[in-house]
């Protein structure tokens, strides 16, 4: 039985790097037991306010939000964070290295009927200076970790510090993620596609061409049948390309003109695209390499395709 510790000390990953995970890890064995407790610990339903992105705000968003808040700013090596549920980079110790962005309840739209949710961490290197939003205006490229727990019929983590991705399993008795998969491979091929479908009028000529194609199945130009699934948490579809293949995109829509995409590329696209890239899988826009954006603010949405190599490529064949 091999532990988070153990894996990362074998792996040589750099001993404050290894502290940092091990307190991200922390964070989501206490949401884990918050979300096994469901109505009975009592974080079930909305508040009154709304984030920054004008989205309600579930009780669980701002629980695991204030846990993992707490957590890092009791942790020395982080000298900032940016989380999807606040409005601004919280600044933290001086001397930190590390600064921490994080999604602390993803998918939260499933929290009430008991479906899958999930906490994403990225973290970047953090600069001397004061610390403002500028610092955390790096590329994916710069990550030096990226991680999701998905708090499911077990909780489990996915994790990547440039040497692959590790898939760890919560041990209830204990506490401890036990590594399940030292080297996790994203299969190149794949027959299985997650996407909202009810967003197809949508969206660009690139993405409808690519859909249609998969819905003609067998007597298609692709010759064969395609399965779709959509889990409407990014954590719980990610996990399942993870495990077993497939194509998840959230693509650019005209459904609402100011919002044409998502997904936020600091607290979502960026750390799934390291955990994919490092699993043998493509992770894209549609134009380009998401890790290979340059953000320009920090709760900045991007459209995301990622997945499957083969598939992924097919996608963006037709957006030219
Ligand atoms: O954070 C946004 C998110 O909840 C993702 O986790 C998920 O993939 C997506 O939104 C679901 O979107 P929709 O509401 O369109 O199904």
């Amino acid at each position: 039985m091999e532990t988070l510790h153990d894996l990362l000390a074998s792996r040589n990953v750099e001993p404050e790097l290894h502290q940092m995970l091990l307190t991200l890890a922390d964070c989501a064995t206490e949401i884990s037991a918050l979300v096994r407790g469901g109505a009975l610990a009592g974080v079930l339903g909305a508040t009154e306010s709304e984030n920054v992105q004008g989205e309600t705000q579930k009780k669980l968003d701002v629980i695991a939000n204030d846990l993992i808040k707490r957590k890092l700013a009791a942790q020395p090596l982080v000298k900032a964070l940016a989380s999807e549920e606040e409005d601004h980079v919280v600044a933290s110790h001086d001397s930190g290295r590390f600064l921490i962005s994080f999604d602390p309840l993803d998918g939260s739209s499933n929290i009430d009927i008991n479906s899958l949710v999930g906490t994403i961490f990225s973290v970047l290197p953090a600069q001397q200076g004061v610390v403002s939003e500028a610092a955390f205006m790096q590329p994916g490229e710069n990550q030096l970790a990226a991680c999701y727990m998905l708090y499911g019929p077990a909780t489990v983590m996915a994790l990547t510090t440039g040497q692959g991705t590790w898939m760890f399993t919560l041990d209830p008795t204990s506490d401890e993620f036990v590594l399940v998969n030292p080297a996790v491979k994203v299969p190149q091929q794949t027959a299985e596609f997650a996407i909202n479908m009810s967003n197809q009028r949508f969206w660009q000529p690139a993405m409808q061409g690519y859909i249609e194609e998969l819905l003609q199945g067998k007597a298609g130009t692709r010759g064969k049948d395609f399965n779709m699934r959509w889990i409407a948490a990014m954590v719980g579809d990610v996990h399942r390309v993870l495990s077993r293949g497939g194509i998840f995109a959230y693509p650019t829509d005209t459904k609402d003109p100011a919002k044409p995409f998502k997904l936020r590329l600091m607290y979502e696209a960026n750390p799934m695209a390291f955990l994919v890239e490092q699993s043998g899988g493509l992770a894209s826009t549609g134009y380009e390499r998401i890790m290979a954006i340059q953000p320009d603010h920090i709760h900045q949405r991007v459209a995301v395709i990622l997945g499957s190599r083969r598939e992924v490529e097919h996608c963006l064949q037709h957006h030219g």
